[in-house]
């Protein structure tokens, strides 16, 4: 039986080097070969999310939308895609919806085509108001399953909230399989339901990290699937996805094969050569960790996760560390783990660890989770623990300190007058940079040296565990 071949996305400039080299790949890293790969013929490049963002300001001294406009130079023909973490936009709490409207409006005219827009909780809550914004400049809206797999997580939940997702206006739908845990046949079974019950495109991510990803794409290639997310060879596999030059040969037959592959080969010795320089930021694994079936717990909080507890001198926790994660994961409804969830439930995790009991002391993130704040919890909360957050929460209100663009504005004018830096007053995008990353922008207007302490701890809301 002859199937329709997906279109294929590569991540290489965001998830690619966000999974193996913790983000930290430079702007002019990438320079070189963009006008090349424009020509491959990708349906998009994912160039640009949460974690690149932070990354561009905290770490690498550069501007997130400086970057945004040298690939729109350099993409002439591919589609720029990104990942949007819903009301979180490309940070870590909730901003009003005047702020994502803001962010959005220039994003579009920056250059972003498709928006893979996502919520830790998968409520739908909070992904409409950016749906409808992107709606509004025209672009691609792509609303996200946050794949995970728990007895409240049934064929049937995945169903109804791509119909949900589909009826307030998505023009696509991305399966998001952050950890590796989609299974070839169950990956079948499911997109076959959502291509016979929606009308939309559906696209498909999934990690390497348990070594499931080629057959679970190759399945759902079989069963249809519209688009597929890959990363070129010498950025491929571990934490990161199926090798882009082997999906193509899965799925075609060197006769049949529109893409050249020499020119592939030469994109992945050009990162290649890329990645030796990024050596330090490379993870511990090597092959596949299957443990991850069980343990849930997704490759880039992994790495970090280990990252901290050789900080602290507590390497011999990370066994205790990833044991207590899916414990955790139950006791707080089975939330899938993806920033942010995955940063607060870690950080619980490191607390239960390090203090030897569980849940002595609570973050207070993890406390708004279980009540609530981030969204609705997909199943039901602990007792016990319940009691305990109660306990802990009693006297302590729902953060109700998001502010709108007006008042953003008022502080950065004081900003940029106090520092003699008019100009940028003027500019939506350095205020976006001002609102989303206040202290790192700052620092960056500043020039600054940035702190040494910061690379040890990541980032101070949430530990850093970027997840996506
Ligand atoms: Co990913």
């Amino acid at each position: 039986m002859k199937h329709k071949k997906p279109n294929i996305t590569e991540v290489v400039l965001r998830d690619g080097q966000q999974s193996l080299i913790a983000t930290r790949m430079k702007t002019e890293d990438m320079l070189p070969i963009l006008n090349k790969m424009d020509k491959v013929g990708f349906s998009s490049v994912e160039v640009w999310g949460g974690a690149t963002y932070d990354c561009c300001l905290r770490f690498l001294d550069e501007n997130p939308w400086e970057r945004l406009k040298t690939f729109k130079k350099h993409f002439t023909k591919t589609p720029l895609q990104m990942l949007l973490r819903g009301k979180n936009l490309v940070g870590y709490k909730e901003y009003d919806n005047s702020v994502i409207s803001l962010f959005i409006k220039n994003s579009i005219s920056e250059g972003v085509n498709i928006f893979r827009i996502f919520d830790a909780l998968n409520d739908i809550n909070n992904i409409n108001h950016s749906i409808q914004c992107v709606k509004k400049g025209k672009q691609n809206a792509q609303g996200t399953i946050c794949y995970t797999t728990s007895p409240v997580h049934n064929e049937k939940y995945w169903l109804n909230l791509a119909k949900n997702i589909e009826d307030v206006g998505a023009t696509s739908i991305a399966i998001k399989d952050m950890a590796g845990l989609l299974r070839p046949n169950t990956c079948y079974e499911l997109i076959k339901k959502l291509k016979k019950n929606l009308k939309v495109p559906i696209h498909l991510h999934t990690h390497s990290t348990t070594g499931l990803s080629d057959a679970t794409n190759f399945k759902a290639f079989e069963a249809g699937v519209d688009n597929i997310d890959t990363s070129i060879s010498s950025f491929s596999n571990l934490y990161a996805h199926t090798a882009t030059e082997s999906l193509i040969s899965m799925i075609y037959p060197d006769h049949e094969n529109p893409f050249d592959m020499h020119l592939l080969t030469e994109i992945s010795e050009y990162f290649n050569n890329v990645r030796k320089k990024y050596k330090k930021y490379e993870g511990s694994m090597r092959g596949v960790d299957v443990n991850m079936l069980t343990n849930q717990v997704p490759g880039g909080m992994l790495s970090i996760l280990e990252k901290q507890l050789l900080d602290l001198n507590k390497s011999d926790k990370l066994r205790l560390l990833i044991d207590e994660i899916p414990k955790i994961r139950k006791d707080v409804g089975y939330v899938p783990l993806v920033t942010p969830s995955s940063q607060i439930v870690g950080a619980q995790a490191l607390m239960n660890v390090l203090d030897n009991k569980r849940y002595q002391t609570l973050n207070k993130e993890f406390i708004d989770m279980v009540n609530g704040y981030y969204g609705e919890i997909p199943g039901d909360i602990c007792p016990k623990l319940r009691k305990k957050i109660d306990k802990a929460s009693s006297g302590h209100k729902e953060n109700t300190n998001i502010q709108d663009v007006s008042f953003y504005k008022e502080e950065f004018k004081i900003f940029c007058d106090e520092n003699n830096l008019k100009k940028l007053y003027k500019n939506d995008t350095d205020l976006l940079n001002f609102i989303l990353f206040p202290k790192e922008a700052k620092d960056f207007y500043l020039l600054k040296n940035k702190s040494s302490l910061n690379d040890i701890i990541g980032l101070q809301e949430g530990f850093g565990l970027y997840v996506e």
